[in-house]
């Protein structure tokens, strides 16, 4: 079968997997490959076992996977083929060198690059999807036209704005898709060919374009918005604790005014995921390379609120157990970094373990999914740590729970039997505020909600 067009994407991993069945399963007129360097990644996406979990992506795949979706290592091969090509690439933070812990990491994306001129033998259409610093694409220009061919490469710029756990929904009704360009008439076409691919199932009015940096730092900018309203609301969680007001009250005051809005105010233990602080640590990093060290300064504050955040959870657990939490046994609720996924990355429950070992408890981690995870990241705590799925075995003997994540079975587990089988006097820090409070305190529960009044019976 002859296809309209070839699109490849280089990396298969949380944004190009999902992102690729999506688009081919909206457009059958086009063949779509994904590639990557690791054959075990590779091998997953063309079993019955993805290598990542996310609502309703196994049923699309499954629909297109042979017929127009194929998943494979021949990268040279595929660049050859192809005529529009995603970058999908990961961009840690760098843990080496200038800018370790701050800048991206950007190797992996230059060798794909280069990569890309070795083996291209026709004119391509190249499109960031990893998030990068700002002005990354002239870079990539540089590159691939570093050798003088005649050969033409067209960078744009398309940023991916899913949120795990939502990836299909949010691929499938986006609220934009962004695509940046060249203005110049080269680069407006090749825009308007990456327009056409969307079109196939947004509606025109949520597709927009604009310059190819405005788009780059859009991403940059739109995570850390998002981060630092969870900031602003937890640094707020602090005062409210002191002062007897209630955060779930201010965040509803504060978000019923249309122009605040009510989405990403909820006070917690703080935020985690592989983008929120890596892409905030960039954007300091890239404003503090420009000399704008207020600007960075600024942003940083809203990584440094959420370690506090962290921080002050521990410190709250270390108060109200009387100042000695050594030899006490704590039961964690959750160890991924939101419900609905078993990814741990960045996910506060680390640290929170990690800094409660440091006070020598004896530390159960409880979780319907991430189970297998939070072992490989715990293994070389020097304090006894098991591991329990059923949250009502995890809680026996314990003297304290923490609520880590907001999955809904914690909402309603049977707190008196929980209770029952608790040392006493038995705590409960709801790092999440997703529990009944009230509730709690009249079974014998000492209760700590994250920027609530406490409600102890001591
Ligand atoms: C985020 C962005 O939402 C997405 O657009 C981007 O493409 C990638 O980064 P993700 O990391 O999957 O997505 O998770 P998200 O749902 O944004 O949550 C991030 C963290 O913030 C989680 O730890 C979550 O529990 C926490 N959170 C979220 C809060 O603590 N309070 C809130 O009100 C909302």
């Amino acid at each position: 079968m002859s296809f309209k067009k070839s699109i490849l994407c280089i990396g298969a991993g949380y944004v190009g997997g999902p992102t690729m069945a999506m688009i081919a399963y909206k457009c059958p007129q086009y063949k779509v490959t994904v590639v990557d360097i690791s054959s075990s990644r590779i091998d997953a996406w063309n079993s019955d076992n993805l290598p990542i979990y996310e609502p309703g992506l196994y049923e699309i795949v499954k629909t297109v996977r042979g017929k127009n979706l194929f998943f494979n290592v021949d990268i040279e091969e595929e660049i050859i083929k192809a005529d529009t090509i995603f970058v999908s690439v990961n961009t840690p933070t760098k843990t080496f060198g200038t800018g370790a812990g701050m800048a991206a990491d950007l190797q992996y994306w230059e060798k794909t690059a280069r990569k890309i001129r070795e083996c291209a033998t026709s004119n391509k259409i190249i499109i960031e999807k990893s998030t990068l610093p700002v002005k990354t694409a002239l870079a990539m220009e540089r590159i691939l036209t570093s050798q003088n061919s005649s050969i033409r490469f067209d960078v744009l710029s398309n940023p991916e704005f899913l949120a795990e756990g939502t990836a299909i929904k949010d691929l499938e009704f986006p609220d934009r898709v962004l695509i940046g360009s060249r203005e110049t008439p080269e680069g407006i076409s090749a825009r308007d060919e990456l327009v056409q691919i969307y079109l196939n199932w947004v509606p025109k009015q949520k597709i927009i374009t604009s310059n190819i940096w405005s788009s780059e730092l859009s991403k940059l900018v739109s995570n850390a918005f998002l981060a630092q309203r969870i900031s602003s609301i937890n640094s707020i969680s602090a005062l409210c604790e002191k002062t007897e007001a209630d955060i779930t009250e201010v965040s509803k005051a504060v978000g019923m005014d249309m122009r605040i809005g009510s989405k990403f105010l909820n006070a917690s233990i703080g935020f985690g995921g592989s983008c929120f602080k890596k892409d905030i640590l960039n954007l300091v990093y890239l404003c503090e390379q420009y000399g704008l060290s207020e600007v960075a300064s600024y942003w940083h504050g809203v990584v440094k609120i959420n370690e506090y955040q962290k921080e002050r959870f521990v410190l709250n657990m270390l108060k109200y157990m009387f100042n000695t939490l050594a030899g006490k046994k704590i039961s964690l609720l959750g160890f991924s970094f939101k419900a609905d996924t078993g990814d741990i990355r960045e996910s506060p429950a680390i640290f929170i373990a990690k800094r409660l070992a440091e006070e020598k408890v004896e530390l159960v981690i409880s979780d319907p999914k991430a189970l297998q995870n939070a072992k490989n990241e715990l293994c070389n705590l020097d304090i006894t740590v098991s591991f329990i799925e059923d949250p009502y075995e995890a809680c026996i003997n314990s003297d304290a729970i923490a609520v880590m994540t907001e999955w809904s079975v914690y909402r309603a587990l049977d707190y008196e039997k929980i209770y029952k089988d608790m040392a006493k006097p038995a705590f409960i820090f709801d790092g999440r505020n997703i529990l009944d409070h009230k509730k709690l305190f009249e079974i014998g529960f000492n209760v700590f909600p994250i920027g609530k009044p406490s409600m102890s019976h001591l």
